[in-house]
């Protein structure tokens, strides 16, 4: 069933037809495809090789509720959901066991788990994707990521950086749009994009998310509404003060913060 060649042949292609999928058939996935999915996504490299992360597949039908109620209803749509985590636990023990005490502070923990975790989760998407299953990052659950522990009843040094829900397509939406690769690709330092540049980039993401209608689908908005109006409301939103906090609340009580820190 998997064939590895075909795989990476095709990498181009699959990289390059990815897409967020949010419509999924009942089908359960097999535990054979999603131990190959980990296993590619433990392909991904890792800071000093610690390996800082797991995987929490979530079967149990309360726990999704749960976690639908303050995360996502997606969570209810989707076949399977998935919650790679930063864990410093299992490297604790590992050190432990080579004789030695972890000297990783809580700041440390966090940026270099969430930097191994982020890599490892975007290769097991692409893993998914090379089966032919759709996926959707859901990062409500990065800022409650306290409630999410507790409701995965997650021990201490497992911290979930977001959801995965995934399973067989039943949408083919087309890819979606970025902005272009001069924006993003700078030579030997930052090179500031020109008003002009900005302006395109804008006008770029529009056209192309409307002609999709991405906004009215996903998010009932008018047909009118664009990528202008959606950096408004959410990069220029009020509610990301509230995420700012909860993410400190989370991580100080999760103890991936300095707890005198602000
Ligand atoms: C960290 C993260 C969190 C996300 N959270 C959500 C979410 O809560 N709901 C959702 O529908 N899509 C979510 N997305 C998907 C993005 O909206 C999507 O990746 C982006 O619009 C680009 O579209 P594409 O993935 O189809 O190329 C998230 C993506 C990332 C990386």
């Amino acid at each position: 069933m998997i064939n590895e060649k075909m795989v990476i042949v095709s990498f181009r292609e699959l990289v390059m037809n990815r897409k967020s999928i949010r419509k999924f058939k009942n089908d359960p996935i097999s535990r054979e495809i999603i131990e190959d999915a980990v296993t590619i996504a433990q392909k991904a490299p890792t800071s000093c090789s610690g390996q800082q992360y797991s995987f929490i597949w979530v079967k149990d039908s309360d726990k999704k509720k749960r976690l639908a109620e303050i995360c996502s209803k997606l969570i209810l749509k989707a076949p399977e959901l998935m919650v790679p985590c930063v864990d410093v636990r299992r490297l604790e023990r590992f050190v432990d066991m080579a004789g030695a005490k972890l000297k990783e502070g809580p700041l440390t923990a966090l940026i270099i788990g969430y930097t191994d975790a982020v890599l490892a989760a975007a290769y097991f998407m692409l893993a998914l994707d090379s089966h032919g299953i759709g996926s959707c990052c859901l990062g409500s659950f990065q800022s409650k990521a306290k409630q999410v522990a507790d409701i995965l009843e997650l021990p201490p040094g497992v911290l979930p950086i977001f959801g995965i829900v995934f399973g067989y397509p039943d949408e083919s939406p087309p890819t979606r749009p970025r902005i272009p690769v001069n924006l993003v690709l700078h030579e030997n330092t930052y090179q500031e994009p020109t008003e002009q540049e900005i302006r395109e980039g804008i006008e770029f993401m529009n056209d192309r998310l409307k002609e999709e209608g991405y906004y009215v689908k996903y998010a009932g908005r008018d047909p009118s509404y664009g990528w202008n109006d959606h950096l408004v409301n959410k990069w220029g939103g009020e509610w990301l003060r509230d995420v700012e906090k909860e993410f400190i609340e989370s991580f100080k009580e999760l103890g991936f913060f300095p707890k005198n820190s602000r």
